[in-house]
């Protein structure tokens, strides 16, 4: 892997115009390096549990969104990119993936030959939220569904992957914080006795809280305004209303992640800002990233797939911000240091040029990462540009070693400088490569 460092250079103002859209991110070349490997980490781990690669549209119809998110979340309500159509109708930049996922299932009927499906998804997905540190309006996901079964074995091993992934990616620090939501027999009885308290304390609330009231009273327990969350210690626990199954399926999950080592918290409070949610719910919590602490989070969903039109059957999942895993693992970078471009072309004169792009040319069909400079430089400007580039090795040509049938190899890191002939030139640099054991 080559690592092409950016230098930080006083630009002349070009008065440009047309900037970047608030919120949403170039990824330039030294930051690609760090999100390749976070996404390869990320598909040996999945493929090894087993799961799928699919690759939904970013964007779909609208009324997808508004049906398995909820009417009345704040993705729903105001975070939504959407567009008209020329037919009038509406289609949004997906705010997350597994609506869409399931969607593909039912659509492409994935669940006739076997229920049992395990995705993965890696991609961009849009929010218009305000931007601060770890919040982005186009931000990335990695996501996985495991669709097709209510077993707690499904639960286990979701929250299992998501622990050994998290590892696998070096990130430490990290709580997985679990709850249960209930079920459509048990929530509506705690949902009523949440209402019964909330009636109580609705003047003390915030005026985002008491707008909830009627529109989504379970989202007040996530509401992070200090007063709210002092009122909020006293409010009725989920967990007191789950009904014998949802009981049982929590404690078979809490029993079989247990007995993997992994360590979880019970938050009682846990809600998600999502309403497809049923059963257990979880986050992965850390507190090294200020105001956006979750790193993932996920669920049970089991009506969803009914509700988007599909046969009855239940699922899991859960996703992680691809920004958020890259600022935790900003000081691991142990690994970028030793990525190097193996060789810079170093051509003086036209002949050299001529010889040496065609050299380049073939090291990089041979897949032998390889720099030159398309602009006609100076020795000193060119060697610049290989120290740069982080070039272990400049290959030197000037007209006086050309005519001798030489060129110079120069070691970037000893200085050492050695004579090659152009005789079998690629053959001769090849093997010196490999000698170095650069690539
Ligand atoms: P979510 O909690 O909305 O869940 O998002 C999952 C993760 O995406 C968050 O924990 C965070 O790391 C990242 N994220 C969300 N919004 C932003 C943002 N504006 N900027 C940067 N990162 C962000 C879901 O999306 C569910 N679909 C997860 C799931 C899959 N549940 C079941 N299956």
């Amino acid at each position: 892997m080559v690592s092409y460092k950016i230098i930080k250079v006083k630009t002349p103002d070009f008065n440009m115009d047309i900037k970047r859209i608030k919120g949403m991110n170039d990824i330039l070349p030294d930051e690609a390096i760090k999100w390749r490997r976070i996404e390869d980490i990320c598909r040996k781990v999945f493929m090894g549990f087993g799961y799928n690669e699919i690759r939904p549209p970013v964007i779909e119809k609208t009324e997808l969104f508004a049906r398995s998110i909820g009417e009345s979340t704040d993705i729903v309500e105001k975070e939504m990119y959407t567009l008209t159509t020329s037919k009038g109708g509406h289609i949004t930049l997906r705010p997350e993936a597994t609506a869409s996922i399931l969607r593909a299932y039912i659509e492409n009927s994935l669940y006739v030959q076997n229920p049992v499906q395990k995705f993965f998804t890696i991609g961009p997905m849009f929010r218009h939220e305000r931007p601060q540190k770890g919040r982005y309006r186009q931000f990335h996901q990695v996501d996985v569904e495991l669709l097709g079964t209510d077993s707690p074995y499904a639960d286990i091993e979701i929250i299992s992957l998501l622990d050994y992934l998290l590892i696998q990616l070096g990130i430490k620090d990290i709580t997985i914080q679990i709850n249960s939501l209930g079920c459509k027999e048990c929530r509506p009885v705690f949902q009523k006795s949440l209402l019964n308290f909330l009636q109580g304390v609705n003047k003390e609330l915030c005026q985002d809280c008491r707008r909830r009231i009627n529109t989504n009273p379970l989202r007040i327990l996530d509401c992070k305004v200090p007063s709210c969350k002092k009122i909020l210690i006293n409010a009725p626990v989920i967990l007191d209303d789950l009904c014998k199954s949802c009981n049982d399926h929590f404690n078979r999950v809490k029993d079989g992640i247990g007995a993997l080592g992994i360590a979880y918290k019970v938050i009682p409070g846990l809600v998600r800002g999502l309403d497809y949610y049923t059963g257990i719910a979880f986050e992965a919590i850390t507190d090294n990233l200020g105001a956006q602490n979750a790193v993932g989070g996920g669920g049970r969903y089991n009506g969803l797939i009914r509700e988007l039109g599909g046969p009855d059957l239940s699922g899991i999942g859960f996703a992680l911000g691809i920004e958020r895993l890259l600022l935790l693992t900003e000081n691991n970078r142990g690994e970028d240091g030793d990525v190097l471009l193996p060789l810079y072309l170093i051509a003086l004169g036209e002949k050299a040029r001529e010889l040496f792009f065609n050299l380049s040319q073939r090291l990089a069909r041979a897949s032998i990462p390889n720099g030159f400079s398309f602009l006609t430089k100076s020795l000193k400007a060119q060697m610049k540009l290989a120290d740069r580039n982080n070039a272990r090795f400049a290959l030197i040509a000037g007209e006086d070693e050309l005519s001798d049938g030489l060129v110079i190899l120069r070691d970037m890191q000893t200085k050492f400088q050695k004579q090659i002939p152009i005789e079998n030139l690629f053959e001769n640099i090849k093997n010196e490569i490999m000698e170095a054991e650069v690539i």
